[in-house]
């Protein structure tokens, strides 16, 4: 049971976004995709999610029980906050009663109290809402969760809290994550696999596979392994970092407060091409792969 894909590429009309895509999630496992803006991540995602047909390439999933969670929580403002988490689970026949206890259940577990769950979602502020649209996505207990970005609006703090309680449902179920996120950092902290994507057509230019399990990373680790991807030229050109670095001047890792040197092509510089074969985007597997053996 996973979700595998070989060589898939993607158009809107005449403009290929997706250039040759191959990756592999088993169960249990976090991937976070990373890339700038409009190198096809969402498309990627709806293409996993069966909300895009595939043109070409191979695509199997074959989890049976799969969640999405969108970039904005979505949450039907004509219904109670409990009532939204409810949602899916009514959709699949749960009584109310029995959907609505298990609602108000996972609802408590991310932070939501009564008052916040008998709310309407404009009485909610973001990061309640969040919760809500997070809540609605766990308490279905998917085999596999699919997120594009559904903490890009959040601040630091808040993103911190649902990255743990995330992380802790993740670890005590199994759940497989597939994760898309333009933050660089985000991804280090979340992911055992992280895959950077590039633009123009979308593809992964680099995999990185931290060596600490999630819930064992620290700050000092995820700002160090973030500054050592941050060294790497396929990811600095991915996010089109050196065009705006000044000449002789050093870029700092974000949070890191460390200053990186004029970036040396590291040996960990991994270049998987469009259409790679997937076996090389395994963790482990990819010949160039950043692994850390140790953390600070
Ligand atoms: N339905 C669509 N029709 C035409 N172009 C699209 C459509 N959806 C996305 N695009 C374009 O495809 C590219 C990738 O989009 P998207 O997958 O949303 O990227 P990302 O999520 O990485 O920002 C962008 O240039 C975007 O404008
Ligand atoms: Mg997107």
């Amino acid at each position: 049971m996973s979700l595998l894909l070989q060589d898939v590429r993607h158009s809107y009309a005449l403009t290929e976004v997706l250039g040759g895509v191959g990756l592999a999630l088993s169960p249990g496992r976090v991937l976070a995709l990373v890339g700038p803006s409009g190198c096809g991540k969402t498309t990627l995602l709806h293409l996993c999610a069966g909300l895009l047909d595939v043109q070409e390439g191979r695509l199997d999933n074959a989890f049976a029980n799969p969640a999405l969670m969108f970039q904005q929580p979505r949450l039907l403002p004509w219904q109670t906050t409990a009532d939204n988490i409810a949602l899916g689970l009514r959709a699949r026949g749960l009584a109310r009663a029995d959907a609505r206890a298990k609602a108000h259940a996972m609802g408590a577990v991310l932070g939501l109290d009564a008052e916040a769950l008998a709310a309407y979602p404009h009485q909610l502020s973001g990061g309640m809402q969040s919760r809500a649209a997070l809540a609605r996505a766990l308490v279905l207990e998917p085999d596999l969760l699919l997120m594009d970005e559904p903490f890009a609006a959040l601040d630091i703090g808040l993103k911190a809290q649902l990255h743990r309680l995330l992380l802790r449902h993740q670890h005590d179920k199994g759940t497989a994550v597939l994760m898309i996120t333009h933050d660089l950092m985000e991804a280090v902290r979340l992911a055992d696999t992280v895959l950077v994507m590039a633009a123009g057509p979308g593809r992964i230019v680099h995999l990185h596979a931290p060596a600490v399990p999630a819930l064992a990373r620290d700050d000092a680790m995820v700002y160090h392994d973030t500054a050592e991807l941050l060294r790497v030229p396929a990811v600095r050109a991915a996010f089109g970092l050196d065009a705006l670095q000044d000449p002789g001047t050093c870029s700092a890792a974000p949070g890191a407060g460390a200053s990186i040197a004029a970036p040396a092509a590291p040996a960990s510089t991994a270049l998987p091409l469009p259409g790679q074969r997937l076996a090389a985007l395994q963790p482990g597997a990819a010949p160039g792969a950043t692994r850390k053996t140790s953390c600070g």
